[in-house]
């Protein structure tokens, strides 16, 4: 197949509204037909939109790794609606496993088995572990239970791009590569699921998410955070896909199309050093954004910089929710850098600073 999907054809893009609390079936059918026919399909769920497609057929696999310009070496999740659509795609199913889907299903955890035969290679990127996860979205449970099929869902951005949480965000990357996109309105999480590692010798999360490891930790006293990738070193680890050994847990895998430098520190140290940034840089003509929460916004006043509050930071899930929209918005804000403070780790602080970490390339600034 000499030359397959270098380019895209222009499809046209439609939105539909769609109610996230009683879909409207006559939309969800529509939708499902789609999903059935092997076309790909935007939709909402609790944690981001996706980008669906029928788990099972190949055809509609490739219209997904396509319509984002994602790489076939990094795997995809798949959704159901019905705890006993597992049996199909998994060969085992441990105790401690159906406890935590039994409590976090439906919801934002993604849990690694082993591959069932009937799984494709192309949705595990060859592994022989397959990603499984039971979203809560009405709009996502009925578009899995009408099309009848597993759906596999990456986020419904383009390959490197930030996660959308609203269909604008997934229209914004995907506008004419796909077909259709339901808007349910805006994701209530904000983050992407926690993806938990049940094949490794102790449970890992590979990526903390909507689900906390306290949370986690109240099932499995053991569960691990894997070591993060861009700890050391930052400088120097490409971006290039080749170069990560672990899918998708690349550098800069959520990265604006800005550079964001992140501060940490003591909340007064971190708005000081980030204050003085903002000053040197709007003196050599750079316009600058700052990402802070509400309590900061006073200092920033009179610093010239463009400003957006996520929220109290206090309150991890407004953060959240507000995170992958703040940032999107300092990317079309006109500015050439982003400063940002850091949260607290506690709960969905610590998926905050996970993505915080991603976008900046893996470097903090320690304040002091
Ligand atoms: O909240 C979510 O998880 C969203 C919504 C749409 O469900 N989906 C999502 O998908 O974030 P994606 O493709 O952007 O991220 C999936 C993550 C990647 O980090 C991928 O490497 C990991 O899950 N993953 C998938 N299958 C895996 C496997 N077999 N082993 C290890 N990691 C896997
Ligand atoms: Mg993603």
């Amino acid at each position: 197949m000499p030359g397959v999907m270098k380019f895209m054809q222009e499809i046209h893009t439609e939105i539909v509204h769609i109610d996230p609390f009683h879909p409207e079936m006559a939309i969800i059918e529509r939708a499902a037909e789609m999903i059935r026919a092997g076309d790909v399909v935007v939709f909402p769920t609790e944690t981001v939109y996706g980008l669906g497609a029928d788990a099972m057929q190949l055809r509609a696999l490739e219209r997904i790794f396509a319509a984002k310009g994602r790489p076939f070496s990094d795997p995809l999740i798949v959704h159901i609606a019905e705890e006993q659509s597992l049996e199909r795609l998994t060969t085992s199913i441990s105790e401690q496993a159906r406890q935590l889907a039994e409590i976090f299903w439906p919801g934002p955890l993604t849990m690694i088995f082993p591959r069932s035969p009937l799984v494709p290679l192309l949705v595990t990127a060859g592994l022989e572990t397959v990603a499984v996860r039971m979203p809560r979205h009405p709009v996502a449970l009925a578009l899995i239970r009408a099309a009848g099929t597993p759906i596999a869902a990456p986020s419904a951005n383009r390959f490197m791009h930030i996660s959308p949480t609203t269909a604008q965000h997934a229209c914004a990357d995907l506008h004419g590569r796909v077909p259709l996109i339901l808007d349910g309105g805006p994701s209530e999480v904000g983050v992407e699921s926690t993806v938990l590692d049940m094949c490794a010798p102790v449970p890992t999360i590979l990526r903390p998410g909507g689900v906390s490891i306290e949370a986690l930790r109240r099932i499995l006293p053991d569960v691990q955070l894997a070591a993060p990738k861009h700890a050391a070193h930052a400088e120097s680890v490409t971006d290039d896909a080749a170069h990560y050994t672990s899918p998708g847990q690349m550098l800069t895998h959520y990265a604006p199309a800005i550079p964001l430098l992140l501060f940490d520190g003591s909340v007064m140290a971190m708005r000081t050093a980030m204050l003085a940034e903002a000053k040197l840089r709007g003196e050599q003509g750079e316009r600058v954004g700052v990402l802070v929460a509400d309590e900061d916004v006073p200092a920033f006043q009179e610093s010239g910089a463009v400003i957006h509050s996520l929220g109290n930071a206090a309150d991890p899930q407004r953060v959240a929710s507000s995170l992958f929209a703040g940032l999107r918005f300092l990317e079309n804000a006109d500015v050439q850098v982003i400063l940002c403070r850091n949260f607290d780790t506690s709960g969905l602080g610590l998926a905050i600073r996970d993505r915080l970490l991603k976008a900046a390339g893996g470097r903090v600034y320690e304040c002091a």
